[in-house]
This record gives structure tokens, sequence and C-alpha cells, in this order.
């Protein structure tokens, strides 16, 4: 059977979810999108997605076009009507279709709307129990990480370059040596103490939402939750180092450039938390 897409107020067959080709999302990547997981048909993280699509929107001056009621009730549909039980939505809008190419802002284009499913098992995932591996590269973004916005030239290089020497994810690092993030994930590491590291939200990352939730959870749980950036070499020496992003939940790196992470196994906080997260997850799911 063919996914059902949304496209600007209408649900339509995957042949039939076509953008015109002066859409500025095509042309400059300006836009920006959400991507929220799904597991027994129910949103996860919902409220966190919607407040940071809003944001997302406002601070390149888009229209909401998809306010917090609007998105729920539009991905509870677009869920039901593809019978999706556990997988993802991925939500973009963009600025508009023009007629012409210009750089500044269209008097008058309406945003436009794009959403679809994808059937993916998320509990069950293999890469939860290997643990993964991560190759350090040169964080080569612009300095508005915090929206999340298109235009992922920079990602989508970082993670072909991890993935061409045998990694899974990219870890960014900046001219500091200080790390900013992965390619698609949060990062954040496991000291010697237990102490969980993690860098503070600022322009240079995104706020990601699993990330939130994983650090209130672990705080919640007594842990210390240092939030300082932290360098490469900080990552070779700690304990445990861990990605957490909406699809993945937390995942386990157990190689950096080659080289073991901790004792080269998944490690003991990564398990706790991902297990913590799902039931966190499926508890406040919408
Ligand atoms: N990416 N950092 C970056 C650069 C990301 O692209 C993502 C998510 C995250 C994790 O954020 P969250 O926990 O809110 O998913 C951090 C999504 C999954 C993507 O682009 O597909």
């Amino acid at each position: 059977m063919s996914s059902i897409f949304y496209i600007n107020g209408n649900l339509v067959p995957a042949e039939q979810a076509v953008i015109p080709a002066m859409d500025r999302g095509f042309l400059f990547g300006d836009g920006v999108y959400e991507v929220m997981a799904v597991m027994d048909g129910l949103l996860i993280e919902f409220e966190r997605h919607a407040a940071r699509l809003a944001r997302s929107l406002a601070e390149v001056g888009i229209r909401n076009p998809l306010p917090r009621d609007a998105l729920l009730a539009r991905c509870r549909e677009l869920v039901r009507h593809n019978g999706l039980r556990e997988g993802s939505v991925y939500v973009q809008v963009t600025r508009g279709a023009d007629t012409k190419r210009d750089f500044a802002f269209p008097a008058a284009v309406e945003p436009t709307v794009m959403m679809y499913v994808s059937e993916r098992a998320l509990r069950a995932n293999p890469l939860a129990e290997s643990g993964v591996r991560v190759a350090s590269v040169p964080d080569m973004r612009w300095q508005r990480r915090d929206i999340k916005s298109l235009s992922l030239m920079a990602q989508v290089l970082a993670k072909q370059a991890a993935q061409a020497s045998g990694a899974f994810e990219a870890l960014m690092v900046d001219q500091d040596g200080v790390v900013t993030e992965g390619s698609s994930s949060s990062a954040l590491l496991v000291d010697a103490q237990g102490r969980i590291v993690v860098r503070p939200l600022s322009n240079d990352i995104l706020p990601g939402c699993t990330r939130a939730a994983v650090l209130a959870l672990a705080a919640s749980r007594g842990t210390v939750v240092d939030e300082r950036a932290f360098t490469l070499d900080e990552c070779r020496q700690a304990s445990e180092l861990v990605l957490t992003s909406s699809l993945q939940f937390v995942l386990p790196v157990i190689e950096l450039d080659g080289r073991p992470v901790g004792d080269g196994r998944p490690g003991p906080a990564a398990r706790e938390l991902r297990q913590l997260y799902v039931e966190h997850a499926l508890a406040s799911a919408l």
C-alpha cells in the first residue's frame, strides 16, 4: 500500500506528494523541520517537538502554519491514515514557493507544509545492544545550530565521512577541539565519578528533545549533570560516551576514531538511561 503524505492541507498518496520546483526549501534550504518518534501509534515527546518547531519558525521569520493543536491533529491523522504503530513522523515547513529566485523574503507566499511517516523498529534496536562507532569530524556548520533548519550540507558531509570510515555517526568538533554534537544526535559523556557531562544549550548546538528528557530523568535519579563544554580528549578518557536522538533514543558509543571508549563495550549508564527514556516516552506519549 502506498504511504499517505500530508501536503499543504491535503492527504495525498506518495506519488502525488510533489512540491513546486521554485519552492524556497528546494532552492535555498529555506525552511525548518522536525522528526518525532511514534510508538504504539502515539507521538513521543510531542510537546518538546511542537515547541521547538514553533521556535525554529519564529527565529527564521516563517509564519507558523502548525501551532501546537494543529500539529497534534495533523500528526495523529497521518499516523492513523498510514496505520503506523512504530516509526517516525517527519514535518517540514518551508517559506513557500515563489515565482522568482530572490534571496530576500518574498512579499506574499504561504509556507509549504510537508509531512510523512516511516515505519521503523525503535524499541528493538540492535545498535543499543552492540553499541556504535563514531568518528570525529570538524563542525563546519553555520552559527545558528539551535535552529532545526534545512540546509543540512555540513551534516550530510559529516555523516558520509564517518560512514565511509566504518563509523555509524560523526562526532562534530569545533576549532578548539571542543565537541559540539553528533551529525544527527546529541552527545554526552559519563566521567569516572559517574557524572554526566553535557554541553550547555547555546547557538552552537540543537536543543535536542531526547537530550532534555534524558537529562531530566538522570537528574531525577540523583545523577549529577555537569553542563559544560567537553573536549575530544575527555571523550577518550570517559567511562562512557552516549548519543541521544528522537529515533535512536539512547545509544552507547564503544569506539571513537578506532579506539575503544571505556572498556569498549556498552556501559551501564547508557543502558539505564535508555530504559528510563523508553519508559518515560511511552508514559508521556500522546
Ligand atoms: N536529528 N543534533 C542534531 C544536529 C540533530 O540533527 C538531532 C536530531 C539531534 C537530536 O535531537 P532530538 O533528540 O530532538 O532528535 C541533535 C534528527 C533526528 C534528524 O535530523 O533526522
